[in-house]
């Protein structure tokens, strides 16, 4: 657990986390790791990421293996070097915040279990949603770090991150993270928000950049000559692209010079020749994004958004508005006072935009989950949000926005989840609360995948799909492949440029990446089908998706606006209205039912 203490600059190596959830879908299994795991430890590292983001959701899901055993098996291979996890706060390692007593009962675990440093961040910089995980951490005597995540907007000022690190420091934070998972962070704000901060806080600083758009070198040395004293880099055959930059070319740039890391590059070149071997065997789930991808240097969309954005436009039948709905991208997360693209603002604000310019009008219908950020259930947004937008969901749902932390709002969880977990399993939990948390973050593949641990069950050679599929409905695009990913390709034009894109469709994990990004030869703009006629007065699909639930019964008198039934598309819930007066006169479709855009789905009399 020492680190060089002669290094002035640490590296803490991401190969084992970020670097293959950013270029292989989170898809490398422990056995991969093991090989070299006690090389790792001898290196000297500050810490190895190497759990928490999507690692957790990856395991259960695709790799069939327990999150918490890699946890204590990495904890065995690699006992002198300090383990790290990167924590979404409230939301622990899944999509919607969680009651206090889960997370405090989550990260006591993780302690248990084997990790040291918590890397903490909420997606809005709610200083708020990150009380709780960073009490939690602190009370079990681990190391808490603090976390700001980096983007740009008017509001999104120097001030605004100095007050928020004085915040977290004041929290107890040992060291800051600045999280800048879009690869946004310049050499001048580099220098600059370090600067700010060594001005106000006395903890280390901690950067962690993306390659993405070709920056992250110069923004780590000028934020190293600020003051920063530890990096996040990958080893070389995991880095660059949308990973972080090459561990090995970091230390060979600072040696000899007042930064020096004083870690061996010969031991690290030897410990990459093994990376080399493993991103060759995970060759099918490369995300193709190798070089440098600048238009989010313009459109500030985050590369795993832009995949995110063409799949859910795949499955609408449209792809020819792939440039509208990038600009509305950018109006909408104006609207919502500029959050920070990431999980889970980032499917918030994306699928609104995808919907506002499928409707043909902005916010025509909203979703649940754009109403729920609007009365403040994600926390509060950093800037203004459009008052409009507010008081139309104060009309339409009757409830108020909350000012407080949303976590304040929800009943614990934890012995609620247990009941129900030995209820569903027909069992007590093998691994106990371990498998309680799993069930609780995951609660359909985390029961099945607990099933299969435990030989109940045996595993599909494809992932499961979230709902089973009906018999009558054809998967698309399903490729023959054995791996639960289908991959398509299509042609995208952005600003006025062609690309051929190729996109995985991961089954439910709502973080798939684009798989191949090139230039190509004008593109055939895609037909649009055309929606079926319909007799009658008829209400349509606003989106492709599937009926969750009827609200009205047939008979019921119906008024403009009301909401007639709940259609899940792209894993959004959103309320059917009717544009007439009238009565139901009969359904066309029942719960269950996929339907296409424009399918009829009520008659009204
Ligand atoms: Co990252």
């Amino acid at each position: 657990m020492t680190p060089k203490e002669t290094a002035k600059v640490q590296i803490t190596d991401t190969i084992l986390r970020d670097a293959h959830q950013s270029l292989l879908a989170t898809r490398m299994p422990t056995k991969h790791m093991l090989p070299v795991a006690g090389k790792l430890d001898s290196v000297g590292y500050f810490s190895l990421e190497m759990w928490g983001g999507a690692t957790f959701d990856s395991c259960i899901r695709f790799l069939r293996e327990d999150p918490w055993e890699r946890v204590r098996t990495l904890r065995k291979a690699i006992p002198n070097t300090r383990t790290q996890m990167l924590l979404r706060a409230q939301n622990i390692v899944g999509y919607r915040h969680y009651a206090d007593d889960l997370v405090e009962r989550f990260v006591e675990l993780a302690a248990d279990a084997g990790i040291d440093v918590f890397r903490i961040f909420d997606a809005l910089n709610d200083i708020r949603n990150l009380q709780t995980a960073m009490r939690a951490t602190k009370k079990v005597g681990k190391h808490a770090e603090g976390c700001i995540s980096y983007t740009t907007s008017p509001v999104h000022t120097l001030d605004f991150y100095v007050e928020m690190s004085m915040q977290l420091e004041e929290m107890g934070a040992d060291t800051l993270c600045i999280k800048d998972m879009a690869g946004l962070l310049t050499q001048h704000a580099s220098t600059q928000l370090v600067t700010a901060l060594k001005k106000k806080i006395s903890i280390p600083i901690h950067l962690h950049c993306h390659a993405t758009t070709g920056q992250s070198e110069m923004s780590y040395l000028k934020g190293i000559e600020a003051g920063a004293t530890i990096i996040d880099t990958a080893l070389s055959p995991l880095s660059l692209g949308t990973s972080q930059p090459a561990t090995e070319s970091l230390v060979a740039a600072l040696a000899g010079g007042p930064y020096d890391t004083g870690l061996d590059l010969d031991l690290l070149i030897e410990i990459a020749e093994h990376f080399k071997f493993v991103r060759k065997e995970l060759a099918e789930h490369e995300s193709g994004l190798a070089g440098v991808d600048t238009r989010i240097l313009s459109a500030q969309v985050p590369g795993g958004m832009l995949s995110n954005l063409a799949s859910q436009l795949r499955k609408q039948n449209a792809m020819d508005r792939y440039d509208e709905v990038l600009q509305e991208v950018v109006r909408v997360r104006a609207d919502m006072g500029y959050p920070p693209l990431v999980t889970p603002s980032s499917q918030v604000v994306g699928t609104q935009a995808v919907i506002n310019v499928l409707q043909g009008e902005r916010y025509k219908v909203l979703t649940e989950h754009t109403k729920n950020y609007l009365l403040g259930r994600y926390g509060k947004a950093p800037g203004e949000v459009k008052k409009e937008l507010v008081d139309r969901v104060v009309a339409e749902t009757g409830e108020q926005p909350i000012t407080q932390r949303p976590a304040d709002l929800i009943e614990p969880e934890l012995e609620k989840d247990r009941k129900e977990l030995v209820e569903k399993l027909g069992r007590e939990p093998k691994a106990g609360d371990e498998d309680v948390l799993t069930f609780a973050l995951f609660p359909e593949v985390g029961l099945e995948f607990l099933d299969i641990r435990d030989g109940i069950k045996q595993p599909e050679p494809a992932a499961p799909a979230k709902k089973p599929e009906k018999a009558a409905a054809p998967a698309p695009a399903q490729a023959a492949a054995p791996a639960a990913v289908s991959h398509s390709t299509f042609k995208v034009t952005v600003n006025g440029t062609s690309y051929d894109v190729s996109v995985q469709d991961l089954a439910g994990g709502g973080c798939g990446p684009v798989t191949a990004i090139a230039p190509s030869a004008p593109a055939a703009t895609p037909t649009p089908t055309a929606p079926p006629a319909a007799d009658g007065k008829t209400v349509d699909a606003p989106l492709t998706g599937d009926v969750l639930r009827l609200l009205m019964n047939e008979g019921d008198t119906v008024k403009n606006g009301d909401e007639i039934l709940i259609l899940e598309a792209m894993k959004m819930e959103t309320k059917v209205v009717s544009p007439f007066d009238g009565r139901i006169g009969r359904f066309l479709v029942g719960p269950g039912d996929k339907v296409e855009n424009g399918d009829p789905l009520v008659v009204i009399e």
